[in-house]
């Protein structure tokens, strides 16, 4: 045991001063120059008295116990001046010196003991039991809390290194006094948190942010008036230099305890300290283990003292109860629960990582001129630039991307940035598994498996394999090679089916199912297209009865025409946003039609969700709005928010038909850090709120784009699936949109145009979007239709 363990053994088990009254108010008056009456306060391990003077709300006489280290004590009273200069609106007690200067004398006994004897302000305010306090007030006092944290961040003591059985750091200690604590159960649940400490928390604990904290935000020491606002935060005596969360956590341990609206009342807590000082995600994630130590301790320590001194039981024993009831909270499956839920409290508040501060510490951008010409130099024709007067964005945040300029871009381009440009968790997420380990997922790794276990619970039974890739390109090649092994295995006798217009990748063999990209009279041998379901303008109109389903007949012709060509039915790939058909928004019954024939024919259908998954439509996946359950899904794009991740899921027997003679092997694909940043997508679309977010969206566009159709009459229609909206233009002029895409570029939204004939101008702003952005996005875009005439 070490001499700072000892020491806190000594003063927790000596008892406190035992100074008369007439001797307290004596050693106030005599030593510190103030004439008062005194009257006992409780305390633990000191002798408290009030002093009470004639004018002022008066003072605290602390003596403290004969076996506190004095160091221990010069340490609060540093620490107590440090606030006092640095943020002098904490409320924490002033120190006053003695009348010779002194901030903590020395006073002797009847019986020769010395004390260090200190005086400070008394608080005004009084202590809550902790249901008695209201959400509200629960959210000031963490937020009171974080600024006492804040106060203290450039403190530093040699004291601060002591260990104290309290401090989570040192949760190991609990272990040998496990044997005081009585019920089996009870003990058996404290076990198992220290096994998670010794397995989650230990080996991170000494990469938390620390600093030297107050250790001990708990409701006696936190004094509030009527109106439940914070009015003083007392006794510093357990101080280190620890991790800064655990006096979040000892807020928690708190005032968590015999409250019914546990959730609720972390909420409240965790957002106020993170509103005052933003949490890092590693604190978020440790926090309910971090917590389950401190109930722990709140357990431990007190039955240990009772054992040893049954005098002090009635002051100790009643945190026991509550302390259990939470460690209910952190046990088994409630775990998990809790871990989310605190996730959710600081989805909020948390810290933006420091690599993606607004730029501070990047270069400065190279001149638009200078790099613009050295591009052409080393890029080439093949990496075109949107805008004839590129734009040179340096940054992004939500909605928002900006130039070298700082000029805000209002993002409606695509489903990429989903959750919002840089989000915090999605950034996070990466730089912290960047800075562990990136591999291949030939190894055993928790992040590909997790995130596999996310996706296939995310869709119909049957879909329950996953194959991790770094494109979309990639997995809709891999699905085509699926296909033709599910078709007997002969390339040469495989075809496949998709829209006129489709776009589905960079590959060879998905080269042929993208006729956006062929060039005149190009014709794929393997390949026949089928007409996007274009209800507008195309072969069958929407006021046609049936007439959804008339497009999906074209399959039955596709399908006739691969035989014709000596090719079976391998795939049919279609994109189920319809994205570069220029969103046509069919009925569901379409892919439901077209489902329908692929199975009769023994092909493969498989769904590209690569525009559409991830939420955008309202649902998770494209293909749950059509309610059609797929062969085959390949996801991409908004993934992992722009971080290159990409994967296909489909039945198990069909990777095995592959895998019979095939093998397959991504270097990158499902690589650690990929599978951080789509389970940190997955997190944010599963976090409260988030898909009522996506239909509020679809709703405000739709109108407000119908509003501005009855304005402008260069526009034909006004369609969308969920939040992908799109208008298409009545002139079918590829530039007359782009003309509007360059004015709404000049004026701060970048879209994008789609279409047989160009002239569709898509509208998918991230789902993190503001109403007040889309707004103001829809007003730069009125204005950019003008007349919608060729720029
Ligand atoms: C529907 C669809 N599928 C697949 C792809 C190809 O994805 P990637 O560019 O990641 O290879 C795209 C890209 O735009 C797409 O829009």
């Amino acid at each position: 045991m070490t001499t700072s363990e000892a020491s806190e053994q000594g003063v927790l088990e000596a008892p406190p001063p035992r100074f008369s009254l007439a001797d307290a108010a004596e050693i106030a008056r005599r030593v510190f120059g103030i004439d008062g009456d005194a009257t006992a306060l409780e305390s633990e391990r000191d002798q408290n008295v009030r002093i009470r003077v004639p004018d002022g709300i008066g003072f605290v006489l602390k003596i403290s116990n004969a076996a506190e280290d004095p160091a221990v004590v010069d340490m609060q009273t540093e620490a107590l001046r440090h606030i006092a200069r640095t943020d002098p609106s904490v409320p924490v007690p002033r120190m006053h010196p003695s009348v010779d200067g002194e901030y903590h004398p020395r006073v002797t006994d009847d019986e020769g003991n010395t004390s260090l004897v200190r005086l400070i302000d008394f608080m005004p305010g009084r202590v809550y039991e902790a249901p008695e306090l209201s959400l509200e007030a629960l959210q000031g006092y963490g937020a009171s809390a974080a600024r006492v944290g804040r106060a203290m961040r450039g403190f530093f003591h040699p004291a601060a290194q002591q260990i104290l059985l309290w401090d989570v750091r040192n949760g190991a200690l609990l272990r040998p006094l496990l044997a005081y604590v009585e019920d089996a159960d009870v003990r058996g649940v404290i076990e198992r948190v220290l096994d998670r400490f010794d397995a989650r928390v230990a080996p991170v604990f000494e990469q938390l942010r620390a600093q030297v904290i107050h250790g001990d935000m708990t409701n006696q020491n936190v004094l509030l008036d009527d109106r439940e606002t914070v009015t003083g935060v007392i006794d510093f005596g357990d101080m280190s230099h620890t991790a800064l969360v655990c006096d979040l956590a000892s807020v928690l341990d708190s005032l968590l305890a015999d409250r019914n609206d546990v959730y609720d009342a972390a909420d409240a807590m965790i957002r106020g300290f993170g509103e005052v000082t933003p949490l890092e995600e590693d604190e978020v994630e440790l926090l309910p283990a971090i917590l389950a130590v401190r109930a722990s301790a709140a357990v431990v320590i007190p039955s240990w003292r009772v054992i040893e001194h049954p005098e002090v039981a009635d002051y100790i024993t009643g945190w026991i109860q509550g302390a259990i009831g939470l460690l209910e909270y952190l046990d088994g499956d409630a775990y998990e629960t809790t871990a989310r839920r605190f996730r959710e409290a600081a989805a909020d508040v948390m810290a933006r990582p420091s690599g993606s501060a607004r730029g501070s510490s990047l270069p400065a951008p190279i001149p638009d001129d200078e790099l613009l010409e050295r591009r052409r130099r080393v890029l080439g024709s093949l990496s075109p630039l949107t805008y004839s007067t590129p734009v040179h964005l340096v940054r992004g945040e939500g909605a928002f991307m900006f130039d070298a300029e700082g000029r805000a871009y209002l993002d409606a381009y695509n489903n990429v940035p989903v959750v919002g440009h840089c989000h915090p968790r999605v950034v996070e997420a990466i730089s912290r598994q960047a800075a562990r380990l990136n591999t291949n997922t030939r190894y055993l790794h928790e992040n590909v498996v997790e995130l596999a276990e996310r996706l296939t619970a995310s869709m119909p039974e049957g879909l329950d394999t996953c194959v991790f890739v770094n494109s979309g390109s990639e997995a809709n090649d891999l699905a085509w090679r699926l296909a033709i092994e599910w078709a007997g295995g002969k390339e040469e006798e495989a075809g496949g089916v998709c829209t006129a217009y489709a776009y589905h990748g960079v590959s060879t063999a998905i080269h042929a199912f993208t006729p956006e990209e062929w060039v005149e009279g190009e014709s794929p041998a393997n390949v026949v297209t089928v007409p996007a379901p274009d209800g507008y303008r195309g072969q069958h109109r929407r006021e046609e009865p049936g007439w959804a389903d008339a497009y999906a007949a074209h399959l039955d012709e596709a399908f006739g025409e691969l035989r014709e060509r000596g090719r079976r039915p391998a795939m049919v790939l279609m994109d189920t946003g319809f994205t570069s058909d220029g969103v046509p928004a069919p009925p569901p019954e379409y892919l439901q039609g077209i489902v329908r024939r692929t199975r009769e024919a023994g092909a493969l259908f498989v769904a590209d969700e690569v525009q559409a998954g991830f939420g955008r439509l309202g649902t998770l996946w494209g293909f749950e709005a059509a309610g059609i359950v797929p062969d085959v899904v390949t996801l991409g794009k908004p993934m992992g928010n722009g971080h290159p991740v990409a994967a296909l899921v489909t039945r198990r027997e069909v990777i095995e038909r592959f895998q019979r003679e095939r093998e397959f092997f991504s270097t990158f694909g499902g690589n650690p850090v990929a599978c951080a940043a789509a389970a940190a997508v997955l997190d944010e679309i599963a976090a409260p709120g988030f898909r009522e977010r996506a239909e509020q969206i679809a709703t405000l566009l739709h109108r407000r784009l119908d509003e501005i159709a009855a304005r402008r009459p260069a526009i034909g229609e006004v369609r969308g699936l969920g939040a992908m909206l799109a208008i298409e233009l009545v002139e079918r002029s590829a530039a007359a949109a782009k003309g509007v895409l360059a004015r709404a570029r000049e004026r701060g939204l970048v879209l994008l145009s789609c279409g047989l004939d160009g002239n569709v101008i898509r509208l998918l702003p991230p789902l993190s979007a503001t109403d007040d952005e889309l707004q103001r996005g829809l007003a730069i875009l009125e204005e950019a239709l003008g007349d919608a005439s060729p720029e």
